[in-house]
Protein backbone atom coordinates (compact mmCIF):
# COMPACT_ATOMS: atom_id res chain seq x y z
CA UNK A 1 0.00 0.00 0.00
CA UNK A 2 1.60 3.48 -0.59
CA UNK A 3 1.24 6.56 1.43
CA UNK A 4 0.17 9.52 -0.47
CA UNK A 5 0.15 13.25 1.09
CA UNK A 6 -1.17 15.40 -1.95
CA UNK A 7 -3.53 15.90 -4.58
CA UNK A 8 -0.21 15.57 -7.03
CA UNK A 9 0.47 12.53 -5.76
CA UNK A 10 -2.82 10.78 -6.04
CA UNK A 11 -3.51 11.88 -9.28
CA UNK A 12 -0.02 10.13 -10.60
CA UNK A 13 -1.46 6.90 -8.91
CA UNK A 14 -4.80 7.20 -10.07
CA UNK A 15 -3.97 8.22 -13.70
CA UNK A 16 -1.46 5.34 -14.30
CA UNK A 17 -4.48 2.50 -12.48
CA UNK A 18 -6.40 3.98 -15.06
CA UNK A 19 -4.09 2.87 -17.41
CA UNK A 20 -3.98 -0.16 -16.78
CA UNK A 21 -7.90 -0.58 -16.99
CA UNK A 22 -8.25 -0.79 -13.28
CA UNK A 23 -11.19 0.72 -11.90
CA UNK A 24 -10.94 3.73 -8.97
CA UNK A 25 -12.61 2.91 -5.42
CA UNK A 26 -12.73 5.88 -2.58
CA UNK A 27 -13.42 4.88 1.09
CA UNK A 28 -13.04 8.59 2.72
CA UNK A 29 -12.51 8.30 6.36
CA UNK A 30 -11.09 10.64 9.46
CA UNK A 31 -9.21 7.57 10.56
CA UNK A 32 -8.95 5.96 13.67
CA UNK A 33 -10.13 2.63 11.90
CA UNK A 34 -12.19 0.44 13.34
CA UNK A 35 -14.51 -3.01 11.72
CA UNK A 36 -17.19 -0.37 10.00
CA UNK A 37 -13.93 1.56 8.09
CA UNK A 38 -12.50 -1.99 7.34
CA UNK A 39 -15.75 -3.03 6.00
CA UNK A 40 -15.46 0.31 3.64
CA UNK A 41 -12.05 -0.63 2.42
CA UNK A 42 -12.53 -4.38 1.61
CA UNK A 43 -15.59 -3.54 -0.78
CA UNK A 44 -13.94 -0.69 -2.28
CA UNK A 45 -11.23 -3.34 -2.86
CA UNK A 46 -13.72 -6.05 -3.93
CA UNK A 47 -15.62 -3.81 -6.52
CA UNK A 48 -12.33 -1.74 -7.76
CA UNK A 49 -8.63 -2.74 -8.98
CA UNK A 50 -7.78 0.51 -7.32
CA UNK A 51 -9.08 0.72 -4.12
CA UNK A 52 -7.78 4.45 -2.29
CA UNK A 53 -8.73 5.15 1.56
CA UNK A 54 -8.48 8.84 2.64
CA UNK A 55 -7.72 9.97 5.87
CA UNK A 56 -8.15 13.22 6.80
CA UNK A 57 -9.82 14.49 10.27
CA UNK A 58 -11.87 17.38 8.21
CA UNK A 59 -11.56 20.86 10.93
CA UNK A 60 -14.33 22.21 8.73
CA UNK A 61 -17.64 19.65 10.11
CA UNK A 62 -16.47 20.29 13.61
CA UNK A 63 -18.25 22.70 15.74
CA UNK A 64 -16.87 22.59 18.90
CA UNK A 65 -13.08 22.87 19.42
CA UNK A 66 -12.47 20.62 22.19
CA UNK A 67 -14.48 17.69 20.17
CA UNK A 68 -11.56 17.98 17.14
CA UNK A 69 -9.04 18.32 19.76
CA UNK A 70 -10.28 15.03 21.60
CA UNK A 71 -10.56 13.22 17.86
CA UNK A 72 -8.80 10.16 18.09
CA UNK A 73 -5.67 9.61 16.06
CA UNK A 74 -3.39 7.38 15.12
CA UNK A 75 -2.20 7.47 11.98
CA UNK A 76 0.82 4.42 12.61
CA UNK A 77 -2.22 1.86 13.45
CA UNK A 78 -4.61 2.94 10.85
CA UNK A 79 -1.85 2.44 7.87
CA UNK A 80 -1.21 -0.93 9.32
CA UNK A 81 -4.71 -2.12 9.26
CA UNK A 82 -5.93 -0.46 5.90
CA UNK A 83 -2.61 -2.49 4.23
CA UNK A 84 -4.15 -5.57 5.83
CA UNK A 85 -7.41 -5.12 3.53
CA UNK A 86 -5.39 -4.71 0.84
CA UNK A 87 -6.45 -1.34 -0.47
CA UNK A 88 -3.56 0.21 -3.12
CA UNK A 89 -3.26 3.63 -1.31
CA UNK A 90 -3.79 5.67 1.77
CA UNK A 91 -4.51 9.43 0.64
CA UNK A 92 -3.30 10.86 4.45
CA UNK A 93 -2.70 14.90 3.66
CA UNK A 94 -2.33 17.96 5.53
CA UNK A 95 -4.85 20.49 6.52
CA UNK A 96 -2.89 22.87 4.09
CA UNK A 97 -3.39 20.45 0.85
CA UNK A 98 -6.84 20.34 1.46
CA UNK A 99 -7.69 23.84 2.52
CA UNK A 100 -4.64 26.28 1.01
CA UNK A 101 -4.26 29.65 2.39
CA UNK A 102 -6.86 31.93 0.61
CA UNK A 103 -9.70 28.57 0.47
CA UNK A 104 -13.24 30.21 0.21
CA UNK A 105 -15.50 27.93 -1.17
CA UNK A 106 -17.91 25.66 0.22
CA UNK A 107 -20.73 23.12 -0.69
CA UNK A 108 -23.97 23.98 0.73
CA UNK A 109 -26.92 21.26 0.32
CA UNK A 110 -29.82 23.09 2.20
CA UNK A 111 -32.61 21.64 3.54
CA UNK A 112 -31.75 18.05 4.15
CA UNK A 113 -28.37 19.78 6.45
CA UNK A 114 -31.54 21.26 8.97
CA UNK A 115 -32.61 18.61 10.56
CA UNK A 116 -31.46 15.52 13.07
CA UNK A 117 -27.73 16.09 13.38
CA UNK A 118 -27.78 19.53 11.80
CA UNK A 119 -30.64 20.73 14.72
CA UNK A 120 -27.70 20.14 17.26
CA UNK A 121 -24.36 20.56 15.34
CA UNK A 122 -25.40 23.78 13.67
CA UNK A 123 -25.39 24.18 9.08
CA UNK A 124 -21.89 24.36 9.27
CA UNK A 125 -21.30 21.07 10.33
CA UNK A 126 -22.79 19.07 6.95
CA UNK A 127 -21.39 22.23 4.71
CA UNK A 128 -18.05 21.23 6.38
CA UNK A 129 -19.02 17.15 5.37
CA UNK A 130 -20.14 18.72 1.68
CA UNK A 131 -17.69 20.49 1.29
CA UNK A 132 -14.44 18.24 2.08
CA UNK A 133 -16.25 15.10 -0.02
CA UNK A 134 -16.68 17.02 -2.71
CA UNK A 135 -13.32 18.06 -2.72
CA UNK A 136 -11.62 14.07 -2.07
CA UNK A 137 -14.21 12.82 -5.13
CA UNK A 138 -12.48 15.78 -7.30
CA UNK A 139 -9.13 14.90 -5.82
CA UNK A 140 -9.22 10.93 -6.68
CA UNK A 141 -11.99 10.85 -9.17
CA UNK A 142 -13.52 7.50 -8.21
CA UNK A 143 -15.95 5.51 -10.19
CA UNK A 144 -16.97 4.08 -6.96
CA UNK A 145 -17.39 6.10 -3.41
CA UNK A 146 -18.38 4.20 -0.47
CA UNK A 147 -19.78 5.57 2.86
CA UNK A 148 -21.55 3.65 5.79
CA UNK A 149 -25.36 3.37 6.64
CA UNK A 150 -24.63 4.98 10.20
CA UNK A 151 -23.91 8.13 8.94
CA UNK A 152 -27.51 7.99 7.47
CA UNK A 153 -28.44 11.77 6.87
CA UNK A 154 -24.36 12.35 5.50
CA UNK A 155 -24.96 9.48 3.05
CA UNK A 156 -28.01 11.21 2.11
CA UNK A 157 -26.69 14.43 1.62
CA UNK A 158 -23.93 13.13 -0.35
CA UNK A 159 -25.97 11.25 -2.68
CA UNK A 160 -27.43 14.52 -3.29
CA UNK A 161 -24.81 16.52 -4.09
CA UNK A 162 -23.50 14.11 -5.97
CA UNK A 163 -26.62 14.12 -8.13
CA UNK A 164 -27.05 18.01 -8.26
CA UNK A 165 -23.28 18.82 -9.38
CA UNK A 166 -23.22 16.24 -11.95
CA UNK A 167 -20.21 14.58 -10.38
CA UNK A 168 -19.05 11.08 -12.40
CA UNK A 169 -19.25 8.70 -9.40
CA UNK A 170 -21.35 6.05 -8.06
CA UNK A 171 -22.34 6.09 -4.04
CA UNK A 172 -22.57 2.87 -2.56
CA UNK A 173 -23.78 2.84 1.18
CA UNK A 174 -22.13 0.07 3.18
CA UNK A 175 -24.38 -1.63 5.88
CA UNK A 176 -23.76 -0.35 9.87
CA UNK A 177 -20.88 -2.91 11.28
CA UNK A 178 -21.85 -3.33 15.21
CA UNK A 179 -20.30 -4.67 18.18
CA UNK A 180 -21.59 -8.27 19.17
CA UNK A 181 -23.92 -6.51 21.97
CA UNK A 182 -25.62 -4.32 18.86
CA UNK A 183 -23.59 -1.08 19.90
CA UNK A 184 -22.68 0.66 16.32
CA UNK A 185 -19.21 0.22 15.55
CA UNK A 186 -17.57 4.60 15.67
CA UNK A 187 -14.46 5.79 16.15
CA UNK A 188 -15.99 7.84 19.37
CA UNK A 189 -16.80 4.22 21.29
CA UNK A 190 -13.18 4.65 21.94
CA UNK A 191 -13.48 7.36 24.08
CA UNK A 192 -16.53 5.96 25.99
CA UNK A 193 -15.51 5.24 30.01
CA UNK A 194 -16.84 1.68 31.29
CA UNK A 195 -20.04 3.00 32.62
CA UNK A 196 -21.10 4.62 29.23
CA UNK A 197 -19.59 1.56 26.73
CA UNK A 198 -22.29 -0.80 29.31
CA UNK A 199 -25.15 1.44 28.53
CA UNK A 200 -24.48 2.68 24.71
CA UNK A 201 -25.96 -0.80 23.14
CA UNK A 202 -28.94 0.75 24.62
CA UNK A 203 -29.70 2.76 21.53
CA UNK A 204 -29.50 -0.16 19.32
CA UNK A 205 -32.16 -1.64 21.75
CA UNK A 206 -34.14 1.13 21.18
CA UNK A 207 -34.16 1.30 17.75
CA UNK A 208 -34.70 -2.36 17.66
CA UNK A 209 -38.03 -1.81 19.50
CA UNK A 210 -39.17 0.34 17.37
CA UNK A 211 -38.42 -1.39 14.45
CA UNK A 212 -40.94 -4.49 16.07
CA UNK A 213 -43.47 -2.13 16.76
CA UNK A 214 -43.50 -0.53 13.10
CA UNK A 215 -43.20 -4.57 11.66
CA UNK A 216 -46.05 -5.37 13.91
CA UNK A 217 -48.53 -2.30 12.17
CA UNK A 218 -48.17 0.00 14.46
CA UNK A 219 -48.77 3.58 11.54
CA UNK A 220 -48.46 5.71 14.66
CA UNK A 221 -45.13 7.90 14.87
CA UNK A 222 -45.46 8.63 18.58
CA UNK A 223 -46.66 5.29 19.50
CA UNK A 224 -43.83 3.69 17.61
CA UNK A 225 -40.85 5.87 18.87
CA UNK A 226 -42.73 5.31 22.88
CA UNK A 227 -41.24 1.62 22.52
CA UNK A 228 -38.14 2.93 21.89
CA UNK A 229 -38.64 5.52 24.93
CA UNK A 230 -39.25 2.96 27.19
CA UNK A 231 -36.13 1.29 26.60
CA UNK A 232 -34.04 3.97 27.00
CA UNK A 233 -35.90 5.14 30.43
CA UNK A 234 -34.23 1.55 31.74
CA UNK A 235 -31.03 3.29 31.55
CA UNK A 236 -31.77 6.86 32.12
CA UNK A 237 -31.00 7.63 28.54
CA UNK A 238 -32.54 11.47 27.63
CA UNK A 239 -31.65 11.52 23.52
CA UNK A 240 -30.53 14.86 21.95
CA UNK A 241 -33.28 13.48 19.23
CA UNK A 242 -35.23 10.07 18.39
CA UNK A 243 -37.50 10.49 15.68
CA UNK A 244 -39.03 8.75 12.70
CA UNK A 245 -38.69 10.45 9.58
CA UNK A 246 -38.80 9.92 5.50
CA UNK A 247 -35.66 8.05 4.58
CA UNK A 248 -36.03 10.24 1.00
CA UNK A 249 -36.59 13.67 2.67
CA UNK A 250 -35.52 13.44 6.31
CA UNK A 251 -39.07 15.23 6.83
CA UNK A 252 -41.31 14.16 9.95
CA UNK A 253 -44.23 11.83 9.14
CA UNK A 254 -47.60 12.25 10.59
CA UNK A 255 -47.81 8.26 9.73
CA UNK A 256 -45.53 5.88 9.10
CA UNK A 257 -45.38 4.84 5.49
CA UNK A 258 -42.59 3.59 2.92
CA UNK A 259 -38.93 3.98 3.30
CA UNK A 260 -38.80 5.44 7.40
CA UNK A 261 -35.56 6.57 9.32
CA UNK A 262 -35.55 5.96 12.60
CA UNK A 263 -32.51 7.85 14.00
CA UNK A 264 -30.90 8.45 17.56
CA UNK A 265 -28.30 10.65 19.05
CA UNK A 266 -27.35 10.85 22.57
CA UNK A 267 -24.63 11.76 24.89
CA UNK A 268 -22.61 9.61 27.00
CA UNK A 269 -20.69 12.38 29.23
CA UNK A 270 -18.52 14.24 26.62
CA UNK A 271 -19.63 11.31 23.82
CA UNK A 272 -22.04 11.80 21.57
CA UNK A 273 -23.05 8.37 19.73
CA UNK A 274 -25.63 8.15 16.50
CA UNK A 275 -27.49 5.14 15.30
CA UNK A 276 -30.29 4.66 13.28
CA UNK A 277 -32.26 1.89 11.44
CA UNK A 278 -34.44 1.73 8.01
CA UNK A 279 -37.86 0.28 8.65
CA UNK A 280 -40.04 -0.23 5.61
CA UNK A 281 -43.46 0.18 6.72
CA UNK A 282 -45.16 -0.76 3.92
CA UNK A 283 -43.87 -4.31 4.12
CA UNK A 284 -45.60 -3.91 7.37
CA UNK A 285 -49.35 -3.69 5.93
CA UNK A 286 -48.85 -6.00 3.21
O1 LIG B 1 -17.83 9.97 7.91
C1 LIG B 1 -16.70 10.50 7.99
O2 LIG B 1 -15.72 9.92 8.47
C2 LIG B 1 -16.53 11.93 7.50
O3 LIG B 1 -17.65 12.71 7.76
C3 LIG B 1 -16.13 12.01 6.01
C4 LIG B 1 -17.20 11.47 5.11
C5 LIG B 1 -14.83 11.26 5.78
C6 LIG B 1 -15.90 13.48 5.62
O4 LIG B 1 -14.92 14.06 6.41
Amino acid sequence: MIVLRTVAELRVAVRAARSRGERIGLAPTMGAFHDGHLALMRRAKDECGFAIVSLFVNPAQFSEAADLARYPRDEGRDTVLATATGVDALFAPPDSEVYPRGFTTTVDVGALALPLEGVVRGPEHFRGVATVVTKLLSMAQPDVAFFGQKDAQQTLIIRRLVRDLDLPVRVETCPTVREPDGLAMSSRNALLDAESRRRAPTLWRALSAVRRVVDGGETNPSRALDAGHAILATERIVPEYFAAVSAETLAPLGVLEGEVLIAIAARFGAVRLIDNVLVDARSART
